[in-house]
């Protein structure tokens, strides 16, 4: 049995392992994978001593994406530009590899819901990591534009100064929207603290879809308004399984089916 976990502080309440113990029984591979709360101050020391005692690979979660980005030995080209990893993986060498899949899971969940990316007009909002993490996904799939709409303007400003080359993008404050959009992304935390991001009562097209990047029982607030605003709303639940699907990939060179896990963990919410 290989051994892998998620990082997080705190962690009690992941559903990684549920979601990896899901794809363990499906699959037939012989995993385990366990939640450890590293400490806040040393992270590597953690992942040291998890690879000592034969550990394979392990997800990493909030606050530590970014110091685990900085551990590795080889990050990928996505997770370079992300800043961030969320997946490590142990080399046969001991060498230590670093991948981010919350990009390419947000991506696969938005298609299997059937939005188009190619051609689409996004507005993505928040300018914070976990928006950094999957803008070269969204700006890989062409769409005709990309707004990042933030509270502080200059931080939207700035991300899309470095993500300039990969496409039609830009960045402002909540005062420089201006729709329609076909499809409006929540990666702001500010769900966490029930706000909503002041925006303009016409900010989606014909069609369009809101998604949130945070899920829960209810829907978030931001959901909320995106539905009586006349939108499609996808909670970022399916992104979750897709990108653990994506790191198990990574880990063990199977694909596992997202569909049967995420309908389970929607009832278990
Ligand atoms: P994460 O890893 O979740 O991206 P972060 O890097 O701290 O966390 O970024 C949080 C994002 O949510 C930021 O875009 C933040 O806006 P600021 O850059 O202006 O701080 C946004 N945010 C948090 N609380 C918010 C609120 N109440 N209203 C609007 N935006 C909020």
């Amino acid at each position: 049995t290989d051994r892998y976990c998620v990082f997080g502080n705190p962690i009690s309440h992941s559903k990684s392992p549920a979601i990896h113990a899901a794809f363990a029984a499906q699959t037939g591979e012989a995993i385990e994978y366990t939640a450890i709360a590293a400490p806040l101050d040393d992270f590597t020391g953690a992942w040291r001593r998890f690879t000592a005692e034969g550990g394979r690979g392990g997800n990493v979660t909030v606050p530590f994406k970014e110091e685990a980005f900085r551990l590795c030995d080889t990050p990928s080209q996505r997770a370079r530009r992300a800043g961030a990893v969320n997946t490590l993986l142990l080399g046969k060498n001991g060498l230590t590899y670093g991948d981010t899949t919350d990009g390419i899971g947000l991506v696969r969940d938005l298609t299997r819901h059937g939005v188009n990316l190619a051609g689409a007009r996004i507005l993505v909002l928040g300018a914070g990591g976990a928006v950094r993490g999957v803008l070269e996904p969204l700006l890989a799939a062409g769409p005709a534009s990309l707004l990042i709409a933030n509270r502080t303007a200059e931080k939207a400003e700035a991300l899309a100064a470095d993500f300039g080359d990969l496409g039609t993008i830009s960045g402002g404050g909540f005062g420089a929207v201006v729709g329609p959009f076909d499809l409006v992304i929540n990666g702001t935390s500010a769900s966490l603290a029930g706000d909503l991001p002041p925006l303009p009562d016409d900010l989606f097209a014909e069609g369009a879809t809101a998604y949130d990047m945070m899920y829960g029982a209810e829907l978030t607030v931001f959901l909320h308004w995106a539905a009586e605003h006349g939108a499609r709303s996808i909670d970022g639940l399916g992104m979750l399984v897709e990108q653990a699907a994506e790191s198990f990939f990574l880990w063990r060179n199977r694909r596992p089916e997202t569909e049967p896990v995420l309908a389970e963990l929607r009832r278990s919410l």
